[in-house]
């Protein structure tokens, strides 16, 4: 059957969502028509996908023109085009919030990579998506997995979230301690862009996504569990009221969830590339995360308990340690540290404002900043 294009943008089309997207939708040539892609400062790749997919707008952080084609002043200017039938957010870290309220406040779908903008802001995103009739499609394999097992919520006890456990579920701690920026990004199963790859190795995304399936799905963080499942075939699962448990399950890769997140409700062959064979895969292991070793995500359970800026002051300090630890300015340990400490000095605000928010985030950020200069000097005595 003939169906309408869907008009997408992409924003963040220059990263590891954003390309494996694009491959998605080449395959998916008729479904799709695309609105507007958008990147940070890579505009050379933007430039050949631009040329490759012939959008109508481009916009990057860097000045980049293209004969044809229009830039757009900024990301929110993109999500506000009501053309667009949905918008894939994958840009990395905060940068996601103020693009994604654009596009909810235009009632334009989304498929929501950037689990950053729930973790600062879920309240306030998910009750504006709800009063304005959009849907919010998790594209993070885990949330995709739950969305896909979902029939009845109502008759959900609880949610499942499956890890791989990242590059040091093996090692102990002393050699997490003196682990390298290299021994950080060496994920043994997802290839990411950097900031999730850290956060992937302190375990620290598994703490976002637990306050991200809070916000999406609507759970008490007592009903949110982790399982370690290093092979990440499992994808999460969730179980019934009667004892059932549904999982999903496929091979690691990120085409399907991006496919499944920005052509539901409706399913294609797309870009699958082979048939899930049991018998290969032959086993599968699971284990209790261990949570003194990976004390980021009892990190975020706390936070998310503690609700109101919290979450956003989580995010804040993570992320600024994590780019303080790539620019090999701390260790790999500390970003847990320093994540607790700014916690601990967080004044939280109850209900916050989206300005509040985005104003612990800047405040938060400073402090992490010097926080870690001080720390630095201390070594250098
Ligand atoms: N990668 C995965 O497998 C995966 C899985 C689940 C969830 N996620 C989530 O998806 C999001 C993206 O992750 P990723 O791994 O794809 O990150 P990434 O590879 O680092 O890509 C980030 C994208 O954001 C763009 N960007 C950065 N700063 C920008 C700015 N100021 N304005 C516009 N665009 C900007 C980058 O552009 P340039 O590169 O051109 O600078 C790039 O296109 C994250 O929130 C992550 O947690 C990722």
């Amino acid at each position: 059957m003939e169906t309408k294009k869907r008009k997408i943008s992409i924003i963040g089309s220059t990263g590891s969502i954003g390309t494996q997207a694009l491959e998605v939708i080449e395959k998916l040539q008729d479904k799709f028509e695309i609105i507007a892609l958008a990147g940070g400062s890579n505009i050379e790749l933007l430039r050949q996908q631009a040329e490759k997919f012939n959008p109508k707008f481009i916009y990057a952080s860097k000045p980049l023109t293209i004969s044809g084609i229009k830039t757009a002043d900024s990301l929110e200017e993109i999500c506000s085009n009501k053309e667009n039938d949905i918008i894939l957010v994958a840009v990395s870290g905060k940068i996601g919030l103020k693009p994604t309220l654009k596009a909810i406040e235009n009632g334009i779908d989304i498929a929501l990579a950037n689990k950053e903008t729930l973790v600062m802001a879920g309240d306030i995103v998910m009750k504006k998506a709800r009063e304005n009739g959009v849907k919010i499609i998790p594209v993070d394999s885990e949330h995709c997995a739950i969305h896909q097992c979902i029939k009845d919520i109502s008759q959900v006890e609880k949610l499942i979230i499956t890890a791989s456990g990242g590059p040091f579920l093996h090692k102990s701690v002393e050699e997490m301690k003196k682990a390298t920026v290299a021994q950080a990004l060496a994920h043994p199963r997802w290839h990411m862009g950097k900031k999730i790859t850290v956060d992937s190795a302190t375990l620290m995304n598994k703490g976002l996504e637990i306050i991200e399936a809070h916000h999406l799905f609507g759970f008490d963080y007592d009903k949110i569990d982790v399982v370690v499942h290093p092979q990440s075939i499992v994808h999460s699962a969730i179980e019934y009221v009667d004892g059932s448990v549904i999982a999903q399950l496929g091979l690691p890769s990120m085409h399907i969830p991006i496919q499944y997140a920005i052509t539901y409700p409706q399913r294609f062959e797309g870009i699958k590339s082979k048939s899930f064979s049991f018998a290969d895969i032959a086993r599968l292991d699971f284990e209790k995360p261990d949570f003194e070793k990976f004390p980021c995500i009892k990190l975020a359970y706390q936070a998310g308990r503690t609700g109101g800026t919290a979450t956003a002051c989580l995010n804040a300090a993570n992320e600024e340690a994590v780019f303080a630890f790539l620019d090999g300015k701390i260790k790999l340990y500390n970003i847990y540290e320093i994540t607790a400490e700014m916690m601990s000095q967080h004044r939280v605000i109850e209900n916050p404002t989206i300005d509040e928010i985005f104003a612990t985030d800047e405040d938060v950020r400073r402090k992490t900043r010097e926080h870690i200069n001080k720390l630095i000097q201390k070594v250098q005595l």
